[in-house]
């Protein structure tokens, strides 16, 4: 049988999980590939760690040239993370005439027209299934199984961690506590704060914003908000009101116009994206064509994202990603650009949160300022004081009509100047139909 020979850079979670597939089942990823994928050189800066996988002797390496200077090697797994040398290492394997496989949403947001146009001039091609939801294929759905559409339509939970973090939340486990388990069971990104602050989910927004409309926006000009900010008690308010708060990543288009955000937002229980618990990732897209298609899977961890990186060496070894990678000429300049929608002018349903004073006028003061601000009052919440309490303080819970993301940020901007209101307030957006 022909072989292709392939390499690895990085063996932490997911380069172990790569080398497990490639040396635990090679007769598996053979008999898709009709060749075998031989596993030549894994490089990693620690070559001492003892890691969860038998390694035949002389594998692995800390020097790059063993990758660069062997020509027989074809097809190499970026798995290293981070901008630099992750960005160096990527051209280096490009200019010595290697097809890559990254996992890396963060180097794709930040130099994804930089590499892409490398890799074009270079003849070479650049596969990143496993960089946007771990194990769910979507970027192969998005830019090859639903190419009859226009995509109208895409809200997910793309941030593994943060999913985590919130589901256990809910189950009664402080925030400190499941940001170390998340990380112990290798969802976390190196630096956690990239997860839990929104900005690994906005830099996957990108690039599937980019390949379903192709948005040129670059992930630091989208709106993001992370679950970091998150109190416990916004979470029983929203399960109160029927919805669970998920870390949303939203890119729609109305009338050739794109709206994209990140933020946490309470979206209606019994509702698909709602009933995404611990590390899974979902996607609901709308093509104007297919309709709501609804994506599910384990959108972080070794073994889900090491399947993503295996399917796309496969696929560059047979020669597929190099036709997709011709054809798409993604984050190219010929690429059709659209518009991208003023913040402020977003429409939605909020949920908004003030700690007032608990005495005569306080509701007629917020319902004033709602009121000049064209926010409507859909329903409140104000529980009788807590016994424990001095009660001079109370919670008080508005749910919105709709109404705008401007006006709403104007009249809690006042709101939170009144005396009666003791600031921050919170605001977050309202989903009530996942799929449509
Ligand atoms: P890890 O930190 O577990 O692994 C990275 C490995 O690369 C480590 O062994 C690290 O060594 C090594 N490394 C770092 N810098 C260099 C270098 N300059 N030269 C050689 N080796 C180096 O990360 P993950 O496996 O979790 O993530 C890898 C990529 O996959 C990232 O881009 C991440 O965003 C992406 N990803 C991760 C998922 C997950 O669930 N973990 C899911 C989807 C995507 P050291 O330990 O010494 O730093
Ligand atoms: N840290 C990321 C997450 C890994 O939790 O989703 C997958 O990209």
């Amino acid at each position: 049988m022909d072989k292709t020979r392939v390499a690895i850079v990085g063996l932490g979670t997911v380069g172990t999980g790569v080398a497990r597939l490639l040396l635990d089942h090679g007769d598996r990823t053979a008999r898709h590939a009709g060749r075998t994928l031989w596993l030549e050189a894994i490089v990693d800066r620690d070559t001492r760690r003892q890691r969860d996988v038998d390694l035949p002797a002389g594998l692995l390496t800390d020097d790059l040239s063993r990758i660069t200077g062997n020509p027989a090697i074809q097809v190499v797994a970026e798995l290293i993370g981070g901008l630099e040398p992750a960005r160096t290492i990527v051209l280096e394997l490009l200019r010595s005439g290697k097809d890559v496989v990254t996992a890396n949403k963060a180097l794709l947001a930040e130099h994804g027209a930089e590499l892409f146009d490398t890799a074009r001039a270079l003849g070479r091609s650049i596969a990143f299934e496993a960089s946007v939801a771990g194990g769910i294929p979507i970027i192969a759905n998005i830019s090859q199984c639903l190419s009859a559409n226009q995509v109208l339509s895409l809200r997910g939970i793309l941030n593994g961690t943060s999913n985590f973090i919130v589901t256990k939340m809910e189950e009664g486990m402080d925030y400190a506590a499941a940001v170390s388990t998340a990380q112990r069971m290798g969802f976390a990104e190196a630096d956690p704060s990239m997860d839990v602050d929104g900005t690994d989910a906005v830099q996957k927004l990108a690039i599937l914003a980019h390949l379903a409309f192709g948005a040129r926006v670059h992930w630091r000009d989208i709106p993001r908000q992370g679950i970091n900010t998150l109190h416990l008690a916004d979470m029983r308010f929203a399960c109160e009101l029927g919805y669970r708060i998920k870390l949303l990543a939203v890119a729609e288009l109305t009338q050739g116009v794109l709206e994209l955000h990140v933020a946490p937002t309470l979206v209606r229980m019994g509702t698909p994206l709602a009933e995404v618990r611990e590390a899974y990732n979902a996607i609901s897209v709308i093509g104007d064509a297919v309709g709501p298609v609804f994506f599910h899977g384990l959108g972080a961890g070794q073994m889900p994202t090491a399947s993503a990186v295996v399917a796309d060496m496969i696929d560059t070894a047979v020669g597929r990603t190099g036709i997709t990678f011709r054809t798409l000429e993604l984050w190219s300049r010929r690429e059709a650009r659209v518009g991208i929608r003023d913040h402020a002018d977003l429409k939605g349903r909020f949920y908004l949160r003030f700690t007032v004073e608990d005495h005569p006028g306080v509701m007629a003061q917020i319902a004033g300022v709602l009121g000049r601000h064209a926010v409507s009052i859909a329903s409140i919440i104000q529980h009788e004081p807590d016994p424990a309490s001095d009660g001079s303080l109370v919670p008080l819970v508005i749910m919105t009509h709709m109404t705008t993301e401007g006006a709403t940020h104007q009249a809690m901007q006042e709101l939170d100047r009144l005396p009666c209101v003791m600031p921050p307030s919170v605001r977050m957006r309202v989903l009530d139909r996942s799929e449509s």
